[in-house]
């Protein structure tokens, strides 16, 4: 399972987070000390400076994102995981909002070239089985002159690095297994944080993905880093 996991296989991934679904918000919270509902926060006060009506959010997960974006307008929550879905449904629901959920891969999304004005992913391109492959894709759902915002974590810099590094390693492997029952589920999270390209390397990627201007912006010392970037205008 470890390995499949590593190799990123979209079934294996997909299945590890039907898993976790009803303590993934608690491990969240507990894992970030509530760093993440700001993190995710820091992204939605970003995009409400773009003009953008039609917003999806990919890897939506339990809709954390969807939510955060209310003030911005209607979000379209899309996750390969249905009950990842079907939980972003309920809360959207409970909160008074319209459950814009549908269930899509991020490789293969199920909308047409240059229709959507922006698109979110937090803590979801690190799944991705291609990371070339999924950026390209999000790339040919974009407007000319859209943008795209990546929340995802990242490895710590600066004097509180060692404690911020330690808790990152040993964190989920103590909480995952107390809290959330599937070890292997946060067995993966810090292997899959430090193989994964950060800051200036996922720029680039980012770049060579068709996507112009791209940038980082290091959230809490790092643990988390908000990248955005847009399509270039029609020429
Ligand atoms: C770590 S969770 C993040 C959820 C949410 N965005 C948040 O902020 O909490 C990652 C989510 O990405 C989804 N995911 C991973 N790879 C995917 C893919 N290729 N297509 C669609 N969803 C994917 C998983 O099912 C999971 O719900």
């Amino acid at each position: 399972v470890r390995e499949t996991l590593m190799a990123k296989q979209g079934e294996q991934i997909r299945a590890m987070f039907g898993r976790i679904v009803d303590r993934y918000d608690l491990l969240n919270r507990l894992l970030s000390g509530g760093q993440d509902v700001r993190w995710r926060r820091v992204l939605a006060h970003r995009l409400a400076s773009e003009q953008a009506s039609v917003v999806l959010d990919v890897c939506s997960g339990t809709g954390d994102v969807a939510l955060a974006l209310y003030d911005t307008g209607s979000t379209l929550a899309c996750d390969f995981c249905l009950p990842m879905l079907a939980r972003a449904r309920r809360k959207l629901i409970r909160a008074g909002r319209p459950p814009l959920v549908f269930a899509g891969d991020a490789l293969r999304l199920p909308v047409r070239d240059r229709s959507v004005d922006a698109i979110t992913v937090a803590f979801g391109v690190r799944n991705f089985e291609s990371l070339h492959g999924g950026l390209q894709e999000l790339a040919r759902a974009l407007r000319p002159g859209g943008v795209l915002l990546v929340l995802e974590l990242s490895r710590p810099r600066g004097v509180l690095a060692p404690v911020l590094t330690w808790w990152m390693q040993w964190g989920p492997a103590l909480l995952g297994r107390l809290v959330s029952g599937d070890p292997d589920a946060y067995w993966y999270l810090p292997r899959s944080v430090a193989s994964f390209p950060e800051g200036d390397e996922l720029c680039r990627l980012m770049a060579r993905a068709g996507l112009e201007s791209p940038r980082a912006t290091r959230l809490c010392g790092g643990v988390a880093t908000l990248y955005e970037a847009k399509l270039a205008m029609a020429g």
